[in-house]
Formats: C-alpha cells, structure tokens, sequence
C-alpha cells in the first residue's frame, strides 16, 4: 500500500567523506545490490551507490581533483557518467568503457562492439579534474543501450562542486541547503520497482517493451528516494537545489498556495543576476537552483510543491511545512555572477541535428541525424578552442545534453532564449517541431564526447551521437 502523500519525512542523502586527501581528494564507491524502504514497511530491491538510493552525495571544491574509485558488485556492467562534469574523455563515462562485475561477465550474446573501449574488471577509479565553476551535478549509470533500467533501480546521486565565488555570496547552507532529486517510479504488488526491459536480465537486448518507447513513467514520484515527502522548514530563506532525476518525466513545478521561485542557477552553475518565476519546468536531467523565503509564509502553513503537468499521483511532488518562526539577514545579491556571453560571432561552425523517431535492432527507437548510436560514427569534430552553435530539431519533446562543455542557448526557433534558459546549461529540452540553436566553446579537453537525448530511454533505443574534440 502506498503511503499518505506529505507523511514520509525528506531523507538528505549522506555527504561522503573522503578516505584520503592528499594532491586530491579519495572516494570509494561499492555499487551493489541492497533493498531499500521506500514505501513504509515495504523492502523494495534497489540497485545503489553504496547500496542507497539516491547514492551518497559527493562534495568537490573548483580546480581541486577528485578520485572515485567505484567498485562493481552489481550482476551487470556499468559505466559511471558526471553529468555536467568537464571531465576528460577516459574517465567521462563513455558508454562502452564498462566495468564489469567483479563476479565476472560472459561475454556471450553480448553485440556490441568498440575499438576504443576501456574495459575494466570489477573496479576502477575515476578521475575527475573539476576545472569548473561551482554547480549541481550528478552521477548516474551510463551504459549503452542500459542506462535507463540501471538508472531505474537506482544508480544516481548528487555530486556538488563549490568555489570562492559562490562561497562570497552567503547562500542558505547546512540545513538551509536542500538537494532535491525529483524521480517518478511504478511498483508492483510486491513493492518491486517495475521496468518494462524487454531483457530483464539487461544482458543483450536493449530497449522496452513497445508500449513503454515514449520513455518510462511511474505513478509514484519520489524526492530523493521518498514518496511525496514532507520536510519542515523555518520561516525563512532556503537554498533548494532541482535536479529532474527521471527517466522520461517532465514536471512544472509551482507552490501552492502560491510563492516565488528565485532561480540562481541552472546546469552549470551560477546565473549572472537572480530571475524570479513562479514555476519551473524541469525536464530529464535538468537542475534549477532556487531560494524560496518561506518567511513570505505564516508560521503552520503547508506549502506544497505540486506538477503541474501530472495528473491524480503525479500532480503532486512534496511538501514543506512552515513549523517555527526563523530569520535571517541574507539578501539575494543582485550580482551573482560573471558570464561570458558567447555570441553568434564568436561561432567557427554551425551544426545541426535532427532528433526523432527512428528504428535500432528492427525495432521503433530514435535516432540523431537519421542514424542510431554507433561507437564508430564521429558526427563532429570541433577544434580544442573553437566555438561552435550546434542547431538541435525535435519531433516529439527531447531533453538533449551535451557531455563535456557547458552551452548557452542562442535562440528558440525565431523567438530569442525563454525566460528558463538563462545561465550556463547542460541540457535543454526541445519543445515538439522546435528547433533550438546552442553555442559552446570546446575549450577543456580533446577526445570522444557524447550527446544525446537525455529520456533515458530514447538514449537506450540509440538516440545518442559522438563528437570528438580534436
Ligand atoms: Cu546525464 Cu550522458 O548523461
Ligand atoms: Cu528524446
């Protein structure tokens, strides 16, 4: 039976401490299977970072590296992505660069092929240089043609990187700091998470049953780990920080009864002046970096944040409940940031990719430029340095994200950015029939990137392309 809405109390996920920090900062990580209650009473069988879901949160300060060593346990291969990392290519997640269980993996049935790939048996460290501006990030599962059902059964968590600049502001932090990963999930009557794979082994054939190739959705949603949680706040200025972990969910996330949204940052960091909204649609992978004043609140109301897009379960997200007065002096800077604003001038090329439905393995899938994924087929390669304006085009709605580099977005087809787009992104959500112009500068590493649609199962069903920095 699932719980009241607003009854199950908001876990934060654990800050992982390092095991050393010498010329850079230590992590392990055990991926392994575990159960997890989720619904009260009920044990559901996740798979997890450290057998949690979400996994534990790692903290990284700007220019300081930071070494995760994941170790495998989990009955399959996986691959560890930072999503919003600038991470060089060997230790970027890239689909095929498996870690297989340290149990062992017969190869056998098993039909993909690259050259290039870096496999490793049972464990491997991951080296993240984090030269980047202080953001929400998060890490996830990665694996071609399965990341969505990994994904699913739980493998994602935080990873936040903080710097000078940010610290200057003063921002809400300790237990006015919240990290919020919003994910929808469907159970059966056991309380076991329900993933339409067509190979519930995920061993060789990747995809969903046909019903599920829109993407997967559940009629439970989550807040890290929580259904419709309940979280009791002071009457005062909270720093809370979106991130849209879904496989194919979309949300628009409003308060009632009624408040404002005062954005900070987006994918990739701080905004260069703070935009008030009074909702916010988030799309897969998506993050928002929000103050909410729940002072503009009296003390015993309960503020709930509703979808505005869901219907019946699915319309309501969490609730926060204004128990005790509280105050505070910080102010909400009128400065935040600098941003350099890349403009169409700074652009040596211009790309464009289509993003639509398609075929993969004789199957219905999605497809970029007409072609589904290969390891082999390079779509672009920009010059270390160059700045480029990459022109995506969607038939249906797709949240596309770029590895690597960080883009701002130049245009909505012939309407200028939107209201949502400002800041630094990763990820921007294509509306259906747009077309949406991008531009980035290819300045961090050289190698193989990818990009791709990020409903984790459109990914899975070959919605994904290289580029290679060269
Ligand atoms: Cu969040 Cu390529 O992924
Ligand atoms: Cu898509």
């Amino acid at each position: 039976p699932l719980p009241e809405p607003f009854t199950v109390p908001l876990p934060i996920p654990r800050v992982l401490s390092p095991l050393r920090t010498d010329e850079a900062d230590r992590y392990t990580i055990t991926q392994r299977p575990a159960t997890a209650e989720i619904i009260p009473g009920v044990h559901t069988p996740i798979w997890g970072y450290e057998g949690i879901f979400p996994g534990p949160t790692i903290e990284s300060r700007r220019d300081r590296t930071t070494i995760v060593h994941h170790r495998n346990e989990l009955p399959v291969p996986t691959v560890v992505h930072l999503h919003g990392g600038h991470t060089p290519a060997d230790d970027d997640g890239y689909p095929t660069d498996l870690v297989l269980p340290v149990s062992g993996w017969d190869h056998s049935g098993h039909t993909m092929h690259d050259a290039r790939a870096r496999i490793t048996q049972g464990a491997r460290d991951y080296v993240f240089p984090m030269r980047q501006r202080a953001a929400t990030l998060w890490y996830h599962d990665h694996r071609m043609d399965f990341t969505g059902p990994a994904v699913y059964r739980g493998l994602a968590g935080f990873h936040l990187v903080r710097d000078a600049e940010e610290d200057a502001l003063g921002l809400p932090s300790g237990d006015r700091e919240l990290p919020l990963m919003i994910a929808d999930r469907a159970f059966d009557e056991d309380g076991a998470l329900m993933y339409p794979s067509i190979d519930r082994t995920l061993r060789s054939v990747p995809g969903v049953e046909d019903a599920y190739v829109e993407g997967v959705f559940g009629d439970v949603v989550l807040v890290n780990g929580a259904p419709w949680p309940v979280h009791e706040v002071s009457a005062t200025k909270y720093r809370l920080r979106f991130l849209n972990g879904s496989n194919a969910r979309r949300y628009d996330l409003a308060l009632e009864p009624g408040g404002q949204f005062v954005q900070i940052g987006s994918d990739q960091g701080l905004l260069d002046t703070p935009r008030s909204h009074d909702h916010l649609p988030i799309a897969p992978a998506e993050r928002y970096d929000v103050i909410v004043d729940f002072g503009q609140y009296p003390v015993g109301t309960q503020v709930t944040l509703v979808n505005r897009l869901g219907t019946g379960s699915t319309a309501q997200v969490m609730r926060f409940v204004v128990a005790r007065r509280g105050s505070d002096d910080f102010r909400i800077p009128a400065k935040l940031s600098e941003i350099e604003p890349l403009t169409r001038e700074h652009a040596s090329a211009i790309r464009e990719f289509s993003f639509r439905a398609g075929h993969f393995h004789g199957r219905r899938g999605w497809v970029i430029g007409g072609e589904p994924f290969s390891p082999d087929r390079m779509e672009a390669r920009p010059k270390l340095g160059d700045t480029e304006i990459w022109r995506f085009v969607a038939d249906v709605h797709h949240p596309v994200h770029m590895h690597l580099v960080g883009f701002q977005i130049l245009s909505r087809g012939t309407l200028p950015p939107g209201q949502f787009d400002g800041g630094i992104k990763d990820t921007v959500d294509l509306s259906p029939g747009e077309a949406v112009e991008v531009i980035a500068r290819f300045d961090d590493y050289r190698g193989r990137f990818v990009f791709h649609c990020h409903n984790a199962e459109h990914e899975d069903m070959a919605m994904m392309a290289n580029f290679e920095v060269t």
